[in-house]
């Protein structure tokens, strides 16, 4: 049975001030999150090479937010061909498509925005036609997050410690988040006593983009070290570890940033429960199972350095897999906007999303 805690979006809205990105039009403009949160540049990206390169770059990150983002990059690619004749505009729009979904691998939002687009407008990429396509992923994104945030803050008993890992907010979504929605709205609702955020090494998304965004909303976190997680669990004040997803597979299996795992395997073990929170648009029926995921490694000098600065002994090695796969059988809940799934399996999946 379904439960969403009562709230109304006036109120969850006064928890939902950030915005990752904006598009007039004629160019999208992307808060860098690169540097926040001591800079809050915006960058303008006036066509889709511009756009895939600040997807790559993590000037925009985020599952729905890269998604959204590579939307609004075919509009600017649908407008750039909009004078040629039919076909070499069909050509170049296919193009910009295949170049905006290799920008990165895991998050599977990217892929699916594009396949959106490319079913409703790729016989006629009509420039308009597209962007309100375009504005349609971005809008129902919100409206899935505020949805979400409900059916998740539900499951929070009053007086909860919630521990979240990355950055799940408004910067990663169309606007207040998903796992960061469920904390907002428990906040809101009074349900929750602490939140905890682990740093997210090596990028940082929860010590300098969450903590930034919480605190932004005037809602009080702690930061721990990602190594600090279980034994934060251990010490039975957080009853769950709230996360987001890049990819949930049709088992269940869930991908999710560089530390998930380990966050799950502590919770079970110290009788903790694991929520996942996503939109639809983040489950890929397609991939049967986490082993069939194409895991994202990047640059070993994100580890190597810190702020351009050699920080690692001259001469090692480093291996920088950026997301992990957490069994399904280590979830406890999946909420997304068409329902909640409980321990969740592939029959139970198919039910939801088949
Ligand atoms: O590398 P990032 O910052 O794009 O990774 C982001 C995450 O792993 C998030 O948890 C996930 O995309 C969900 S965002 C709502």
């Amino acid at each position: 049975m379904e439960i969403a805690l009562h709230i109304d979006s006036a109120t969850l809205a006064r928890y939902d001030r950030v915005r990752a990105l904006r598009f007039d039009g004629d160019q999208l403009a992307l808060l860098d999150q690169r540097r926040l949160p001591a800079r809050t540049d915006w960058l303008s990206m006036r066509d889709h090479r511009e756009v895939g390169q600040a997807i790559t770059d993590l000037v925009v990150r985020g599952a729905p937010a890269i998604g959204i983002a590579a939307a609004y990059g075919l509009v600017l690619a649908a407008r750039a061909g909009a004078r040629l004749p039919i076909e070499e505009r069909r050509a170049a729009f296919l193009a910009a498509a295949a170049h905006l979904r290799a920008a990165r691998p895991t998050a599977v939002n990217l892929m699916w925005a594009i396949d959106r687009l490319l079913a409703r407008c790729g016989a006629d990429p009509e420039p308009d036609a597209v962007e309100a396509e375009a504005r349609a992923i971005d809008a129902e994104d919100l409206a899935a997050n505020y949805r979400m945030a409900r059916l998740g803050a539900a499951y929070l008993a009053e007086g909860s410690g919630v521990l979240t890992h990355c950055n799940t907010g408004s910067l990663a979504t169309a606007g207040l988040g998903t796992a960061l929605g469920v904390i907002r709205a428990g906040w809101a609702a009074g349900r929750i006593r602490q939140v905890h955020a682990g740093e997210t090494r090596p990028w940082l998304q929860g010590a300098r983009l969450t903590a930034w965004e919480l605190l932004e909303d005037g809602i009080p976190a702690r930061l721990i070290a990602d190594g600090a997680g279980a034994w934060l669990l251990a010490q039975g004040q957080t009853q769950w570890v709230i996360v987001g997803a890049d990819r949930i597979c049709a088992n269940g299996d869930v991908a999710n940033k560089i530390g998930t795992l380990s966050l799950a395997v502590a919770a079970r073990q110290f009788g903790a429960r694991t929520m996942v929170v996503a939109p639809a648009s983040t489950v890929d029926l397609n991939t049967p199972d986490g082993s069939a995921i194409h895991i994202e490694e990047r640059d070993p000098r994100e580890l190597l350095e810190y702020a351009g600065q050699r920080v690692a002994a001259p001469g090692v090695e480093a291996w920088n897999p950026v997301f992990d796969v957490t069994p399904a059988a280590l979830v406890d809940v999946i909420v997304t906007e068409k329902g909640v799934i409980e321990k969740p399996d592939a029959a139970k999946m198919g039910l939801v999303f088949g």
